[in-house]
């Protein structure tokens, strides 16, 4: 018997996800964006290239504005999809790549949190819209989740899980592990504790130059034998890693996720890390199958300082904290550096200002970037 992903936000994560996913006779899809011409151009793409594989995928479209929360709530009940994959946003992530190098180079110093408003407010109204159509599958998450699950777990609608993210940095601990000890990579078992904000440390690692890297958890085990001292674990996972810059990692992402994805829907559990899991802070291992993802137990590592593992690694972001009403703290060098570039001052967003932020966030990047001669 075949699930049903309802996959929404075509954009490019969207549409390479949808490649990546297409592949699995497991599922059939209802794709769900705003955009319906683009969307389902990009559905026909990955539709051919299935087709070309020798593939018969059923993927479904709808057109689906997230900002309509009863709409979503209904199309939601209509569809009973097994899972709900969000990668909707009001801006891709990558476009401070397109400022000059100086320009770029300051916007992105403040850290990815200060973007937290873009990325959060149509996760929100999806949320809201799950809760309304007493959805009871799992919703699993693009935008952020290290910061935007936690969120949504202070307001008591945490999704199921993000994806990529403290999965992505896996493979490569995985693969220079086991190059180092001259074992196949299926010997090597990684249990890693990180948040969004340690990427840059560990891939693309230019990006971070000197500074010191977010804190995390790392046991690297070959064939079953603690190796993570003898080969220098966490040396390993900081050394230089360098990967194609921007959208071209979506295709790193998407493969974490046909594997997430895959769990969800079989019965036997898989051990995985997930950003996000249940509205916690950050990345964590996890196990996971269509009964849901429970946390792995790590005999050195209690729960609570994993948490605050993540907790502290927020501020690496520029955010300083998530307080117990949701509102999102940011740190006094990002609100700065914000107000200084974008006259965007926003020391503390809550909630409820999210839509109005987000908007005057991207209204003062584009005005910002334009007076720089760079067209969005
Ligand atoms: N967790 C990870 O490892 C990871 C990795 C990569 C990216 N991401 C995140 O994934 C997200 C997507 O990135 P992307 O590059 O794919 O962005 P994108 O290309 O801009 O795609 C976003 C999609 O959402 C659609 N959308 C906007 N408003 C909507 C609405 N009201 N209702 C329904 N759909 C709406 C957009 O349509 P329009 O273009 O018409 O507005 C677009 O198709 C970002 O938040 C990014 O940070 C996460």
């Amino acid at each position: 018997m075949q699930s049903t992903l309802m996959l929404i936000g075509m954009g490019d994560l969207g549409g390479i996800l949808l490649e990546y996913l297409v592949t699995n006779p497991k599922l059939r899809f209802v794709t769900a964006d705003i955009d319906k011409d683009r969307a389902l151009a990009r559905v026909n793409l990955a539709r051919l290239g299935a087709v070309a594989r020798g593939l018969d995928p059923q993927i479904d479209f709808v057109r689906l504005d997230l900002n309509n929360i009863d709409d979503t709530a209904q199309a939601i009940a209509g569809i009973k999809p097994d899972i709900i994959l969000t990668t909707a946003t009001l801006q891709t992530w990558w476009l401070p790549d397109r400022l000059p190098d100086a320009e770029s180079a300051k916007i992105k110093g403040a850290g990815f949190g200060v973007w937290f408003p873009v990325h959060f407010a149509l996760t929100l109204k999806l949320m809201r819209a799950a809760q309304q159509a007493d959805f009871r599958g799992f919703v699993v998450t693009a935008p952020y989740p290290d910061v935007a699950n936690a969120v949504l777990g202070k307001l008591s609608i945490p999704p199921a899980c993000g994806i990529g993210n403290v999965e992505e940095i896996v493979p490569k601990i995985r693969w220079l592990a086991a190059s180092r000890l001259s074992v196949p990579i299926h010997a090597i078992h990684v249990t890693l504790v990180a948040h969004h904000a340690l990427q840059r440390f560990t891939l693309n690692r230019t990006a971070a130059g000197n500074a010191t890297a977010a804190p995390f958890f790392l046991k690297i085990e070959a064939d079953g034998h603690n190796v993570t001292e003898e080969i220098d674990g966490a040396e390993l996972l900081l050394s230089a890693f360098p990967i194609t810059a921007g959208p071209a990692s979506h295709v790193l992402t998407a493969a974490t996720t046909y594997r997430l994805v895959n769990a969800l829907i079989g019965e036997e559990e898989q051990y995985i890390h997930v950003p996000g899991p249940g509205g916690l802070p950050g990345g964590y291992p996890v196990y996971a199958n269509s009964d849901g993802i429970r946390l792995a137990v790590i005999p050195e590592l209690p729960l609570e300082e994993a948490i605050r593992i993540n907790e502290n690694s927020h501020r690496f972001d520029g955010i300083e904290m998530v307080e117990e009403d949701g509102s999102v703290r940011f740190t006094q060098q990002a609100v700065e550096t914000m107000r200084e570039a974008l006259g965007y001052d926003c020391p503390i967003l809550r909630p409820d200002d999210v839509d109005d932020r987000a908007r005057e966030l991207l209204r003062r990047f584009s005005e910002y970037a334009s007076g720089l001669g760079v067209s969005l």
